[in-house]
C-alpha cells in the first residue's frame, strides 16, 4: 500500500487574485516566492514586519508566535506574517502588492546544503561548512535560514564571501538550544534545506568612516563584510574600526582570522573586549559599548555595522543614539 502524500493547499495572493500551492510544512512567503509571487519581506524571520498580511479566509499555524514583530492587536485583525504562517488548509490572504521579481538585494532562493566540515573554532563555537546544489547569490553582511528539521527554523550569517557553491556559518551550541544542538552537532554529509539571503546588513559607501561591532558568533557576518572590505578596497585611507567582544577571551572565535584582515587594511584598528579576562589580557575589560567609549572618545559621527545577542546590540544602540548618532548610520542584525 503507497503512503498517502502530505497535503498541499492553495493560497489565493489578493489584490492579485495570484493562486499558488503551498507543499505540507511550507510558509506563505516561501510557497509565494518558489512560484514567483514576490510578497514583500526582509528579515524572513519575524523582526521586520514587512511580510504582515491580513488572513481573509482558511487557517494558518504560525511557526514562531513570540516573533518580535508580532503585536498583541494582530489576532483581532487576522494579521499574520507570512514568513513565519504555515497554512492548515486552503487560505486567503491580503498583501499590501505583490511583485513579479525579487528586490535586487534579496533574490531569495532555496538552496539544498550538504555539510563538508564540521570544526570547533572556541569552546562551544563550530564553524559549519555546506556545500550547496548550486551557487550561492548573496552580499557579504547577509544570512540565511536552514531549516534544521522540519518546522525548525533559524538564522545564520554567511562568515564567508560568495565563493561558488560553499556557504560558511559560525555557530554557537546552547546548551537545551533546539537549534544550536542540532546544527552544532549535525554529521558531515547531512543535508539541510537552506534559504538565503535575508537582511540588509551589507556595505555601502557613505564618505564616513566605517566601526564594525560584533559580540559573540555577531563575528559571522563582520568578517564576510571585512573580506569584502580587504578584497575590494573600501573606505580608501580612512579609519577601519572593528570591536570584538565575548565573555571570556577563550569565546573570541576566529580571532586569528580577524586580525590578518584587520593588518591587511591600510588604516585598520582592532580592538577586542572581554567581560572576564585575566589580568594580564591586553584588551578592554568589559562590554563592545565599553570598548567603543573608550576608542572614540567624542568621535562618534561615523558608519557602524554591528551584529550579536539582543542584549550587545540593544545596548550598542542606546549609547549610539545617546552620542547622536542617526539610527540610518546603523546597519545591525539582533541575533534573536
Ligand atoms: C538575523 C540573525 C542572524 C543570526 N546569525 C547567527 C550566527 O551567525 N551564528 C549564531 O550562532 N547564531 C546566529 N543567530 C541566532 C540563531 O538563529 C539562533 O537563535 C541561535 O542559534 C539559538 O537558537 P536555539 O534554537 O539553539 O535556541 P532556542 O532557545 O531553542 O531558540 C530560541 C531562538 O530561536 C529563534 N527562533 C525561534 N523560532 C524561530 C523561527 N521559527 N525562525 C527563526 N528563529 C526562530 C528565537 O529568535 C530565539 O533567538 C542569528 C539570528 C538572527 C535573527
Ligand atoms: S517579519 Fe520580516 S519578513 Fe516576515
Amino acid at each position: 500500500m503507497s503512503e498517502a502524500s502530505p497535503p498541499t493547499f492553495e493560497v489565493v495572493i489578493e489584490p492579485s487574485d495570484h493562486r499558488v500551492r503551498a507543499r505540507a510544512g511550507e510558509t506563505l512567503l516561501d510557497a509565494a516566492r518558489r512560484a514567483g509571487v514576490w510578497i514583500p519581506f526582509e528579515c524572513g524571520w519575524g523582526s521586520c514586519s514587512t511580510c504582515k498580511v491580513t488572513l481573509l479566509e482558511g487557517e494558518v499555524e504560525c511557526l514562531f508566535p513570540q516573533a518580535p514583530a508580532i503585536r498583541p492587536q494582530d489576532a483581532r485583525r487576522r494579521r499574520i506574517l507570512a514568513c513565519q504562517s504555515v497554512p492548515q488548509t486552503d487560505v486567503c490572504i491580503k498583501a499590501l502588492r505583490v511583485e513579479d521579481h525579487p528586490p535586487e538585494d534579496l533574490p531569495t532562493a532555496d538552496y539544498r546544503g550538504v555539510l563538508k566540515e564540521r570544526r570547533e573554532l572556541a569552546p562551544s563555537i563550530w564553524r559549519l561548512v555546506f556545500e550547496l546544489d548550486r551557487e550561492a547569490a548573496f552580499r557579504p553582511g547577509q544570512y540565511a535560514v536552514l531549516e534544521l528539521e522540519p518546522g525548525l527554523r533559524r538564522c545564520y550569517s554567511m562568515d564567508d564571501l560568495p565563493r561558488g557553491r560553499r556557504v560558511s556559518f559560525i555557530a554557537k551550541r546552547y546548551p537545551g538550544g533546539s537549534g544550536s544542538t542540532r546544527l552544532t552537532t549535525l554529521e558531515p554529509g547531512s543535508e539541510v534545506p537552506v534559504i538565503l539571503p535575508f537582511g540588509r546588513a551589507y556595505l555601502r559607501e557613505t564618505g564616513r568612516a566605517p566601526v564594525f561591532a560584533a559580540g559573540g558568533t555577531g563575528i559571522a557576518p563582520i568578517l564576510s563584510l571585512l573580506r569584502q572590505v580587504v578584497a575590494e578596497g573600501w573606505f580608501g585611507d580612512r579609519e577601519v574600526l572593528v570591536v570584538y567582544g565575548a565573555n571570556t577571551p577563550e569565546e573570541l572565535a576566529a580571532r586569528g582570522e580577524l586580525e590578518e584582515l584587520v593588518a591587511a587594511l591600510p588604516q585598520g584598528r582592532l580592538v577586542l573586549a572581554a567581560a572576564r579576562a585575566p589580568d594580564d589580557w591586553p584588551g578592554v575589560r568589559g562590554f563592545v559599548t565599553h570598548a567603543l567609549e573608550q576608542v572614540l572618545g567624542d568621535d562618534w559621527q561615523r558608519e557602524y555595522w554591528m551584529a550579536g545577542p539582543p542584549a550587545m546590540v540593544n545596548a550598542v544602540l542606546a549609547l549610539l543614539a545617546e552620542r547622536g548618532v542617526e539610527i540610518t548610520r546603523v546597519h545591525y542584525d539582533s541575533f534573536g
